[in-house]
């Protein structure tokens, strides 16, 4: 808080002069005063929506928010949630919280849920260009948050209700998990058939209509893809139906580490070594390149699976100095330098940032897997035929 106030962002798509032209306007300031919610006329809450332990949705963060703005709560309100949650969210959770105050719906506060549609680190569509969704609980609630975001969003889309709204997010995260999925089942196929699903992949992108392109890779991380889809399936056992296609996704995601790490371990078998001992680097390990953020990251995963199998890991990430694995458990990112690549047994390139230097990071490691394709345009000349992961051996 105190680092915004001073103009220092903490959110890499905002610029700490972006940030101090805001400032400068005196119209905006963080704060930890709740009390002062009394003074905004629209409130927007996006705080987290995590899993609980047993993969339920956690929705502790967004009712503690809307009880604290319940407290200041006052005639002429808007709120918006726009943490992603399951559909009913907004009804079922937040009004109820705000309705104890008294005040009535729709006509002395305004309630909405607009999705985050955030791309972190995405150059080309920010909050502004990004078309937002919305939907009220009441007509009113819809045009009082039409008249909020239509100054500073180019295109408003409402829908009917905040259900709509809630589920048009679900839908976009589950078709992205979805399809990430399906890709990566055609690539296990692909390895089965010694086809180079890259090419498999490079070749489908080039039909011009009917085709989406979706990458393979280690798996799908962060904080959304993979927990936005649980939110759906839990809210749908409870109305007796079950999401197969998000179940299949899970299932699918989850085979992606232990099939790179099944690449390393039959490298290293090839040259008549073992994993178990083997000293392993990662290169990346953030959710998806180019940003530090590890939530579910399939790295995680990765390095769990060699650590289980006695392998010695060692990670490179410039966006992440320090890796916490479980309790009492954490790694430091080396200085990525010839000899210890070349010292490594086996390097896994698991994100593919773009600062990277993979030409020397092929030269000079004895072994490579490479989940993201990151070595495309450097010659492999021991790639085999058909083999779409291991680039070096
Ligand atoms: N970050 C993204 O790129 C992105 C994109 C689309 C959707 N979303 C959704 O937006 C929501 C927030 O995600 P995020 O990545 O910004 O989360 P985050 O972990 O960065 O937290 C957001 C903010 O919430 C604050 N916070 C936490 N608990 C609070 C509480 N009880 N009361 C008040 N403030 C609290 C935190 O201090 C933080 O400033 C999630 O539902 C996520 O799924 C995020």
């Amino acid at each position: 808080m105190n680092g915004i106030n001073e103009g220092q962002s903490h959110v890499i798509d905002v610029s700490d002069q972006e940030l101090d032209e805001v400032l400068d306007t005196g119209r905006f300031r963080a704060t930890c005063e709740m009390h002062r919610i009394s003074e905004c006329d629209a409130i927007s809450i996006c705080v987290p929506t995590p899993l609980s332990k047993s993969h339920e949705p956690d929705i502790s963060y967004i009712l503690s928010a809307s009880k604290m703005v319940s407290e200041s709560l006052r005639k002429g309100q808007l709120i918006v949630l726009e943490s992603t949650s399951y559909p009913g969210t907004t009804r079922e959770a937040v009004l109820p919280v705000l309705e104890q105050t008294g005040l009535e719906i729709g006509k002395d506060f305004f309630l909405c849920f607009s999705p985050e549609r955030v791309d972190p680190g995405n150059k080309n569509w920010d909050i502004k260009n990004t078309p937002k969704v919305i939907g009220g609980i009441t007509t009113d609630c819809l045009l009082a948050g039409r008249a909020v975001y239509e100054r500073f969003v180019d295109d408003l889309v409402p829908v009917s209700s905040t259900e709509a709204a809630e589920l048009v997010k679900i839908l976009e995260n589950t078709f992205r998990a979805v399809n990430i999925a399906m890709v990566n089942e055609i690539a296990l196929i692909a390895d089965r058939l010694a086809v180079d699903i890259w090419e498999v992949v490079d070749a489908a992108s080039t039909k011009p209509f009917g085709f989406m392109r979706f990458t393979p890779g280690p798996g799908f991380g962060g904080h959304c893809i993979p927990v936005d889809p649980q939110y759906l399936a839990w809210k749908m056992r409870g109305l007796n139906y079950r999401t197969r296609f998000v179940e299949l996704a899970s299932e699918l995601n989850a085979e992606m580490p232990k099939f790179l790490v099944e690449k390393v371990r039959s490298s290293l078998e090839s040259r008549g070594e073992t994993l178990e001992g083997a000293n392993i680097m990662i290169i990346g390990v953030s959710y998806k390149k180019d940003v530090g953020d590890v939530r579910e990251s399939p790295a995680l995963h990765v390095i769990h699976e060699l650590l289980s199998s006695d392998a010695k890991v060692e990670y490179h990430d410039p966006y992440v100095p320090e890796l916490q694995l479980s309790e009492g458990l954490s790694l430091s990112s080396v200085t990525l330098t010839d000899e210890i690549l070349s010292q490594s047994d086996a390097v896994v390139i698991v994100t593919d940032h773009s600062s990277l230097d993979y030409s020397r990071i092929l030269d000079s490691s004895s072994i490579l897997v490479d989940a993201r394709n990151a070595t495309r345009f450097l010659s492999r000349d021991s790639k085999s035929l058909g083999e779409s992961w291991v680039v070096k051996s």
